[in-house]
């Protein structure tokens, strides 16, 4: 018998904040049906407060276990449904979470240069590791810790500041079909 479980065939998008996940993802919500799965929308409406919020009381670690635990159950609960992944940029800093994001499903690695990082991430305050005097040095150094890990675990890498958000994802669906086919 074949033992082998099936690749499940999520697409699971990755990469730095403000790269463009949640938009994107929606895109992709929208163009197929599939459940949408925000990671951090579901960390903070279990928690019952805002990422900020989660970081002041219980530190980036306490939101660190939050997250890994809610990707091991996403992960044991993948089977043949398919979703949308969208996790958040610092997903990657754990093994753990690498090795469970590639049994997940179809990787995408969303990335966009510094000033476009800059830029996006400027708008709001949602984002408690920018809350420095130096956004730009803490996105720079940030950036050059996880890019090999983006590489690791990533099957697709899109830059997406210059594409606008439909055609990434059509790009995106074409490629994730190729590869959900070739592993049929
Ligand atoms: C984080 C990114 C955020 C959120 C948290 C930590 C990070 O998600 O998970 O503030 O470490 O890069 P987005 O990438 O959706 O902004």
């Amino acid at each position: 018998m074949n033992d082998i479980k099936p690749t499940p065939k999520n697409i699971v998008l990755v990469g730095f904040m403000g790269s463009g996940k949640t938009t994107v993802g929606r895109e992709l919500h929208q163009r197929l049906g599939y459940p949408l799965v925000d990671m951090d929308q579901v960390i903070e409406e279990r928690a019952g407060k805002s990422i900020p919020a989660i970081f002041e009381e219980s530190g980036e670690a306490g939101f660190r276990e939050m997250e890994t635990s809610l990707l091991r159950e996403i992960t044991n609960h993948a089977g043949s449904e398919r979703r949308i992944i969208s996790t958040g940029g610092g997903i990657v800093g754990s093994e753990e979470n690498r090795a469970l994001l590639k049994q997940l499903g179809y990787v995408v690695w969303l990335s966009a240069p510094i000033k476009v990082i800059l830029e996006r991430t400027g708008k709001n305050r949602n984002r408690p590791l920018l809350h420095t005097e130096d956004p730009a040095a803490k996105i720079q150094l940030l950036m050059d810790q996880r890019t090999p890990l983006y590489e690791e675990v990533a099957h697709l890498k899109l830059d997406t500041s210059g594409l606008d958000f439909s055609e990434l994802a059509t790009g995106i669906l074409e490629c994730a079909r190729y590869f959900f086919t070739s592993r049929a």
